[in-house]
């Protein structure tokens, strides 16, 4: 993708979700963002405000075990819900941190953990991308995301930070929204669609090459039967199909001499 249709998704991306995170309706009405949220139950109670604005698409928490102590990297946190979710499993002595590129769901983050102060010591919301985290190399147990990469333009980019963060050992759980086939970057144009997490999205095989191609090992990747499907065709008459997926994947403990 060129740089500046890379610069259309950014601030079509920011618009959109500028104004999730400041209306009082912060429901994801028919956004493909959304699809699958219902699958997410961990039994963790969270702030009512940041359950209010909930955009995942499944559960990444769901696929790991973090434990006292640990340090939990959300990318795209949103409102902080699964931020805060992490926070209750990783205890006083870890840590959960959020990064988003949207300034007001930043804002609107911070205010929960303030208002929320006495139970959340251990949260941080910090503003950057995801494709630069504002994060030391090797400093994190667990990254997860929920329906976020998908909306990024340089998803190598992406994986390339992700393994930079993580310790050795350390793993990546997603939930995002994925596609039956690639979808040609000619189809990619419609900025409201890539917004919604439809135009960006790719398939569970492009998902497993990018993985592996920034040195993960174990992927592991499940469509998740429940979730809504959906034929799109408005781009470029180019149909295909959106599913919730689940991804995980580890760094290893040292990377493999090719
Ligand atoms: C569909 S919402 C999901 C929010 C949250 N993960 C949840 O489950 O409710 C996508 C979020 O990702 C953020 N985002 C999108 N692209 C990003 C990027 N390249 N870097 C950082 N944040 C990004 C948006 O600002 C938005 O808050």
């Amino acid at each position: 993708m060129d740089q500046n249709s890379e610069l259309d998704v950014r601030k079509a991306v920011r618009e959109r979700y500028a104004k999730l995170a400041t209306s009082v309706d912060s429901s994801c009405g028919d956004d493909g963002c959304c699809g699958g949220s219902q699958l997410i139950s961990i039994g963790e109670s969270i702030p009512a405000e940041a359950a209010s604005i909930n955009a995942g698409c499944g559960s990444p928490l769901l696929l790991i075990s973090p434990k006292e102590g640990d340090t939990v990297l959300d990318l795209g946190s949103g409102g902080g819900i699964d931020v805060f979710r992490a926070s209750q499993l990783v205890g006083e002595s870890g840590r959960a941190i959020g990064v988003d590129a949207t300034p007001e769901m930043i804002s609107r983050a911070r205010e929960t953990a303030e208002k929320h102060g006495e139970k959340y010591q251990n949260v941080e919301f910090r503003l950057g991308e995801i494709e630069n985290l504002p994060v030391q190399s090797d400093s994190i147990d667990y990254v997860i995301s929920n329906c976020v990469i998908n909306l990024s333009p340089n998803k190598r980019r992406v994986f390339e930070e992700v393994f930079r963060v993580l310790k050795p050992n350390g793993i990546l759980a997603v939930a995002d929204i994925t596609v039956d086939k690639e979808i040609p970057d000619s189809a990619r144009t419609n900025m409201d669609s890539w917004s919604a997490c439809i135009a960006g999205a790719i398939s569970t095989a492009q998902y497993r090459d990018l993985l592996t191609s920034a040195g993960f090992s174990d992927v592991e990747l499940e469509t998740l039967q429940d979730s809504s499907v959906r034929e799109n065709s408005d781009s470029h008459k180019y149909a295909f199909k959106t599913f919730s997926s689940h991804i995980k994947a580890r760094k290893p403990l040292s990377r493999p001499v090719l």
